[in-house]
């Protein structure tokens, strides 16, 4: 039986020609580290390093200069560096109810910081009339995920930003579940940060991430990691210089050279294009799911405020039974549970029960989704 891969907003699978050889280039025939020696391979990794950050500018349409381009191990390390650096005790935060516990998680660690979450509609939707009355004198920083990882709902990240603007309140967006996916503009959205991992919509490997900055929000966070940079080695202290004072360690080359070309990709096909095809298959796979009385669609059905995360609840059969009579019986790779999310899932109306969430790709396919359709027809009308 053939596996039809439907979890993309885990990871995405498969990456495009390019990726696995570019990252075999560097173990195989460069192997050389960045910011320490300067023989030429080691030239030859700064450059592609560098190449990385231009891609990630330009992409994310990020107006400060390349140095504030942050290398990160992931989304999550991007978010830690943010929350746990930004914010410091009596200080207030607004989230939206629908995130990640990559936002959570951090946020609770914090000692003496008090947060409240901007209550999202039923479709996993937040309207940006409700911030305003949560907004009180101490609040410095608000984060919220621009596409729900449960359900595929995309927020108006213009509005909030405009609104953040206006009250001096600092903006970090998680684009984990839009990068790639749907445009993200970090100057339109009038961001303090952004933070993207590298194996989702941006196509590249895992363990790989990266945080765009302000030189403003730059200044007002505290490194979190501490260590080697190649740089300033006469002093203990960690250089005050982007990126070397949030980038310390030795950095993951092979994941360097495998984003660096996935990003190749992404540039050469377009946001919009990778968008067009995910947004098709997706009206497929939700008219289809319309037409199955066995089962409950979450999140929108607006194509515009989207992405092509699709979660469903089976009436009348657990869903983890679901997810694996889908593998088994069908060859369908999807995830079940929970999805790191409970918060969203209480918005959603999902918990504790969770959902089966199906997440396409650009490498997804009409017949991938017609396949699914089928399956679920099949395992919701038992
Ligand atoms: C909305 C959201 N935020 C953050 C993350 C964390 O990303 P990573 O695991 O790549 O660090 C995820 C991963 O699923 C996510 O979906």
């Amino acid at each position: 039986m053939d596996t039809i891969y439907l979890d993309n907003a885990a990871t995405s699978y498969p990456k495009p020609e390019g990726v696995s050889s570019a990252m075999k280039t560097y173990l195989d025939h460069v192997g050389a580290t960045i910011n320490r020696s300067v023989y030429g391979s080691a030239q030859d990794a700064g450059l592609k390093t560098l190449q990385l950050r231009e891609r990630l500018k330009k992409l994310l349409h990020f107006p400060e200069p390349v140095t504030h381009v942050i290398l990160t191990p992931g989304a999550t390390w991007g978010l830690n560096m943010a929350i746990k650096g930004f914010l410091k005790p009596g200080d207030h935060c607004l989230v939206s109810s629908m995130e990640h516990n990559a936002v959570m998680r951090p946020l609770l660690q914090l000692a003496g910081v008090e947060f409240d979450r901007i209550p999202c509609d039923w479709e996993g939707l937040l309207d940006p009339a409700d911030i305003e009355p949560l907004i009180r004198p101490n609040t410095r920083l608000l984060v919220m995920a621009h596409g729900s990882n449960v359900c595929g709902s995309v927020q108006d990240a213009e509005a909030v930003g405009a609104l953040c603007a206006r009250h001096g309140i600092a903006f970090v967006l998680d684009a984990a579940q839009t990068a790639g996916h749907f445009p993200v503009d970090f100057e339109r959205f009038r961001l303090s940060a952004l933070c993207v991992p590298g194996h989702k919509g941006l196509l590249g490997p895992s363990g790989i991430g990266a945080l765009l900055m302000t030189d403003a929000f730059a200044k007002a966070i505290d490194p979190i990691v501490a260590g080697g940079t190649g740089s300033a080695s006469d002093s203990e202290f960690l250089p005050d210089y982007l990126p070397d004072r949030f980038e310390s360690g030795t950095p993951n080359l092979p994941g360097i050279y495998g984003w660096e070309a996935a990003l190749r990709f992404v540039e050469e096909t377009g946001v919009d294009a990778l968008r067009e095809h995910e947004m098709t298959l997706c009206r497929r796979f939700l008219d289809g799911l319309e037409q199955l009385r066995g089962v409950s669609l979450c999140g929108t059905k607006d194509l515009t405020r989207r992405v092509g995360v699709v979660s469903v609840d089976f009436r009348n059969r657990d869903n983890a039974d679901a997810a694996f009579a889908l593998e088994t019986d069908y060859g369908i790779l999807t995830r079940c549970g929970l999805h790191c999310a409970p918060s969203a899932h209480k918005t959603l109306d999902t918990f504790p029960r969770g959902t089966v969430r199906f997440s396409l790709g650009f490498a997804s396919t009409e017949a991938d989704v017609d396949a699914a359709l089928a399956a679920v027809k099949d395992l919701s009308e038992v």
